[in-house]
């Protein structure tokens, strides 16, 4: 990939592929046995393996997964071009510091952080090594088991706060355990797997009485189609079958005085159509 080359949507298909989102359609969304399949099985399984033959640092699991000294085109909305070539590594260490800064920033609130969806620990297992939050408690879940191990083998190795436990948000289990009320909870890229995101699952998230919830989640944007990055962007959620709706079920609860709700859209992207917008709500 040349990095002196500008790149904006008028080339953006000299630098990625587009040809099966414009041609193919995927016709399923995602059951229980399909995330089981794709992050228990095919993914975190590999990470599991290599954490009960030896100690690993985090990035080596990545590395599993991701090549970490490939190039890659990513979207950031801030920098002046948008679209950029970068490192997988330093992308996903931009994409890290979004999360730290995010938390940080509301780390006064309560000394509980809560992980849903949190894979193998990727983001949280690196919050807990933060010297400044070091007094704080840590709660992660996921529904893939070997996801759950890892977590545990980790922490303990490293000794690490983390409390981990399973969840399911197709039947609105957030934790198998009790998380404590007044917790700051956090999503990263996982509520994003729901087909659809109902009133009840927004009510229960709510019983857990927290602090703030926090998500870094890709968005849809039902009504404005108005240019070629957004197009791409609708296309590829819908493609591959992520959660559309879940902007506007947070805006019917805000409408109805419920919450109160702040985003900022499209914030970074290691894929340039899936950046995460970052939604702040929390119980009025
Ligand atoms: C892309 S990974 C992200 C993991 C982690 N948040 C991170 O950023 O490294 C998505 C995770 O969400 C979990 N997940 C997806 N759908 C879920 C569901 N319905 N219930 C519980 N966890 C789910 C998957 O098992 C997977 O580990």
């Amino acid at each position: 990939m040349s990095l002196k080359k500008k790149i904006d949507f008028g080339n953006f298909e000299n630098f990625y592929d587009l040809t099966k989102l414009a041609t193919k359609n995927n016709l399923f969304y995602r059951k229980k046995n399909d995330l089981i399949r794709e992050f228990e099985k095919e993914k975190w399984s590999k990470a599991l393996e290599l954490i009960r033959k030896k100690k690993v640092e985090l990035n080596e699991i990545e590395n599993i997964f991701l090549n970490l000294n490939n190039k890659i085109l990513c979207y950031e909305a801030k920098s002046s071009n948008k679209l950029r070539v970068l490192k997988y590594k330093t992308a996903l260490d931009i994409q890290f510091n979004y999360l730290k800064s995010k938390i940080l920033e509301h780390k006064n609130l309560s000394n509980n952080i809560v992980e849903l969806g949190a894979g193998f620990g990727s983001k949280i297992l690196r919050l807990a090594k933060l010297k400044v939050l070091k007094e704080y408690n840590f709660f992660a879940s996921d529904i893939a088991n070997n996801g759950v191990k890892f977590m545990k083998i980790y922490s303990s190795q490293n000794k690490i706060n983390l409390n981990v436990g399973t969840c399911n948000f197709l039947e609105n289990i957030f934790y198998d355990k009790k998380i404590p009320k007044n917790s700051i909870i956090y999503s990263f890229f996982s509520f994003c797997y729901l087909k659809k995101m109902d009133k009840t699952f927004i009510k229960k998230l709510l019983e857990l009485k927290p602090a703030i919830i926090i998500n870094f989640e890709p968005c849809f944007y039902s009504n404005s189609f108005n240019n070629t990055h957004k197009i791409l962007k609708q296309r590829y959620l819908e493609f591959n079958k992520y959660n559309i709706n879940y902007k506007d079920t947070l805006k019917l609860f805000e409408s109805k005085n419920i919450i109160d709700l702040k985003y900022t859209d499209d914030v970074f992207g290691i894929n340039p159509l899936l950046p995460f917008t970052i939604f702040e709500w929390k119980e009025k």
